[in-house]
């Protein structure tokens, strides 16, 4: 590898600093609720972050964060927006709504718990989707979520239905090949193997490790050890949040 490859390869594609998250419940009385608190990191290409910390500790919330979903009470999030000429770093606490719709076209993609189905869409579309919104052709985005699908073991007779009444872990790879199809270089992923039985985990890792060889960087929860010893480049313990700040 040259010297130019190697830097590439080690860039730091998303920078966390100071980060809080505290949740106002404004038909409880306006009760605040701390979740997160002082939550620094980085993450480079070809890395695969594991968020470790007891149910409840806001792992999901800071992915949420981090998709720019729920926005930050405190510090700051930057994303270095690869799609853009010097790959410029964008602090996205504050990035105006179409930037962040760029964003998570380009850059960021995220691997929800649950698949959120799209009415009257059928499979094979719910995957291509996020490819054809960043401009490739209709049948080549179908071509190449087939190919994902075939991998995840989908029934080929359920590629043409609507995921609604999919089983669990069936949406489930649905939502894993939509969220992986889209090449985005920061791919977050909450507990995509909750649902799955051994064989189509051991798929997951396989396509999780394939997407790190590519350089691209993953920040992920994942359930089940087996499935995070073999994923996991560095852990990152979330605490349980204390006194209201
Ligand atoms: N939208 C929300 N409004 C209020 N509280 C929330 C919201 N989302 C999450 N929480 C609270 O934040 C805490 C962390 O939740 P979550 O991030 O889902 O934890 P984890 O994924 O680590 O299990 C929980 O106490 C949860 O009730
Ligand atoms: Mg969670």
């Amino acid at each position: 590898m040259s010297q130019a490859q190697q830097a590439e390869h080690a860039q730091t594609l998303i920078e966390v600093r100071g980060l809080g998250k505290m949740f106002t419940l404004h038909n409880q009385g306006g009760i605040r609720l701390p979740v997160l608190q002082s939550v620094d990191f980085e993450a480079a290409r070809g890395e695969c972050l594991v968020l470790s910390g007891r149910s409840g500790t806001g792992k999901s919330t800071l992915l949420r964060c981090l998709y720019g979903n729920y926005l930050a009470t405190k510090g700051s999030i930057r994303l270095r927006d690869t799609s853009a000429e010097g790959a410029p770093w964008v602090e996205l606490t504050n990035a105006p709504e179409q930037r962040v719709l760029r964003l998570r076209r380009d850059v960021i993609g995220y691997v929800s718990q649950f698949l959120r189905a799209i009415p009257r869409v059928g499979a094979l579309d719910v995957v291509a989707e996020p490819l054809q919104q960043r401009g490739v052709d209709r049948n080549v985005a179908r071509a190449r979520a087939a190919a994902l699908l075939e991998r995840l073991n989908l029934p080929r007779r359920l590629w043409e239905l609507p995921p609604a009444t999919f089983s669990g872990g069936e949406q489930q790879r649905v939502n894993i090949a939509r969220g992986l199809i889209g090449g985005h270089p920061i791919l977050l992923l909450d507990e995509p193997t909750a649902s799955l039985d051994a064989d189509n985990r051991a798929v997951v890792i396989a396509l999780i490790r394939e997407a790190l060889a590519e350089g691209r960087c993953l920040i992920g929860i994942f359930h089940d050890e087996a499935v995070r010893d073999a994923v996991a480049t560095r852990l990152l313990p979330l605490q349980p949040a204390t006194a209201i700040a």
